[in-house]
Order: structure tokens, then C-alpha cells, then sequence
């Protein structure tokens, strides 16, 4: 009876342990197998996933994945949600990849693997014409826009500002616009992209970025932890394409100016 009580208790154990090692992780053969790719992303970030003609999202990082896929063999399916709904997603399995400019962090890594960066970036101050904000010291005590859950807000709580929130980065831009905070913090190529389209829409000069970079972001993509084996598949691809200039002509073909990662 004792035997058969720890044989059992044994298949038992051996079965739990297949169970977790089947449910931890997106393997490239569960993307092979589903025929598609599936990413999770906020497409309100310019140049690197916005909405195009016909609400297409189109940019950098979805030119990137295209090609991604494309070496898998399958299709690329595009999820759209508000930023701070990627990371959980992906936490919990529903995608099988976030692609949304997403910084690398240590915090963040609890909660998901990350790809190698494929580019440097920083965050920016934004201002309107004549505000007396002109450098990152006069924005102690005062009111900035950022959007939720992005490193804008960790930054910018870290650094004891009064942080407005917005889902959206179009209504952390509008809150700075239409006067409801002083500054608006986010990623310098985004700003430079959204500063661009406003100010041809509304006079040169109505929002201005400031010349002074804060912190340094590498973008990764990002996967569900356990993730290695998809992780280095990605890698080997991801890299080829930073040394061979693949990633450097995206980002030119988007006028943006392409810093490597150092990896
Ligand atoms: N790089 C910043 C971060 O990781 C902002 C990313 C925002 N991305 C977006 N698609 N809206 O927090």
C-alpha cells in the first residue's frame, strides 16, 4: 500500500512538473504552429508604432517585427491597448510578444523576459513657447504630464514632481497644450515626432523640446518569463539586424536619428 501511495505521489509530481514547464513561456514553435506572431502594442507612439492611413499601425518597431515574422514564417498579428495593459499581457500569456518602445528595466524584468535593445533612447521635456521651464531644474515643484506606467512617470514621481497620468499619450500631450500642467516628459524621438506634427498643424515654435536629455533607455521587446528559447532565437535575428544596418535604414527611412545599443 505504501508502494502504491508513493508511486502515485510521484506520477503526481512528474505530471505538475510537465504542467509548469508547458505553461511557462512562448516557444518558437507555438508561433510556428499558430501560423502568426502576435504582438501587444499602444499605437500612440510615433515613429515607432502609430496609426497610418485606414488606422493601419505602422513605424519602426512594426517594420522590424514584420521582418521578424517574416523569417519565422508566419504572419504578424497586431493586438492594440493602452500602454499599461502590455507588460500584464504579456505576464500573463495572452501575446506572444509586447513591441511598444518599451524601456528595459529592472523592475520590469520581474515580471517578463526581454529581447537584446536594438536602440538607445532618453527622456524629453516639452514645453510650450515662452514657458519659463528651461531646463530639468525648473521643473522642481512643478506640474507634468506623463503617460501611465511608462518610465516618464517612474522618472518623474522619482524625481518628486506633481505627475499627471493620462492612458493615452495624445492627452499627456493635449494637458500640457491646453495649460492643465507646466511640462510634458516622454521618450525624446516620440516628442520630437508629435512636437513636429503639432507645430506644423498649429505655428513653428508652439511646443518646443528642451536640449536636455534625461535618463538612457534601452528598447527591447519583451516576452513571458521562461521565454529563453524564443528569447534567443529573437537575439540572433535582433542583432544581426542592429550590425548589418537593417535596423539603422528603418530608423532612416522614419527620419529618426538611430542610436546603437551597446550590446
Ligand atoms: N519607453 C517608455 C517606457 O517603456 C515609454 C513607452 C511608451 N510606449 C507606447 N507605445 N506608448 O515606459
Amino acid at each position: 500500500m505504501k508502494k502504491l501511495l508513493s508511486l502515485l505521489l510521484a506520477a503526481l509530481l512528474l505530471s505538475l512538473a510537465l504542467v509548469s514547464c508547458s505553461s511557462g513561456g512562448t516557444t518558437v514553435d507555438d508561433i510556428k504552429k499558430a501560423g502568426t506572431l502576435t504582438i501587444a502594442t499602444s499605437p500612440d507612439f510615433p515613429p515607432f508604432e502609430s496609426l497610418g492611413e485606414g488606422n493601419q499601425v505602422e513605424g519602426i518597431e512594426i517594420e522590424i517585427l514584420e521582418k521578424i515574422a517574416e523569417k519565422f514564417g508566419v504572419t504578424l498579428t497586431i493586438e492594440q491597448m493602452d500602454f499599461d495593459s502590455v507588460i500584464p499581457g504579456i505576464n500573463a500569456g495572452k501575446y506572444d510578444l509586447g513591441v511598444s518602445g518599451i524601456t528595459v528595466t529592472e523592475s520590469r524584468k520581474k515580471n517578463v523576459l526581454f529581447t537584446d535593445p536594438y536602440c538607445l533612447a532618453a527622456q524629453a521635456i516639452v514645453v510650450t513657447a515662452g514657458s519659463p521651464i528651461t531646463s530639468k531644474a525648473d521643473l522642481t515643484g512643478k506640474t507634468v504630464s506623463v503617460q501611465t506606467g511608462t518610465t516618464a512617470e517612474d522618472y518623474c514621481m522619482g524625481e518628486g514632481y506633481d505627475v499627471k497620468g493620462f492612458a493615452a499619450n495624445n492627452d499627456a500631450e493635449s494637458a500640457l497644450v491646453t495649460g492643465k500642467v507646466d511640462a510634458w516628459v516622454i521618450d525624446d524621438l516620440t516628442a520630437a515626432e508629435m512636437v513636429k506634427a503639432y507645430n506644423a498643424e498649429n505655428g513653428e515654435g508652439s511646443l518646443v523640446i528642451l536640449d536636455e536629455a534625461m535618463t538612457t533607455e534601452p528598447y527591447a521587446f519583451a516576452m513571458q518569463l521562461g521565454s529563453e528559447g524564443l528569447a534567443a532565437e529573437l537575439n540572433k535575428i535582433i542583432n544581426e539586424m542592429v550590425s548589418d544596418g537593417t535596423i539603422a535604414a528603418i530608423f532612416e527611412k522614419y527620419e529618426a536619428p538611430y542610436t546603437a545599443p551597446h550590446n
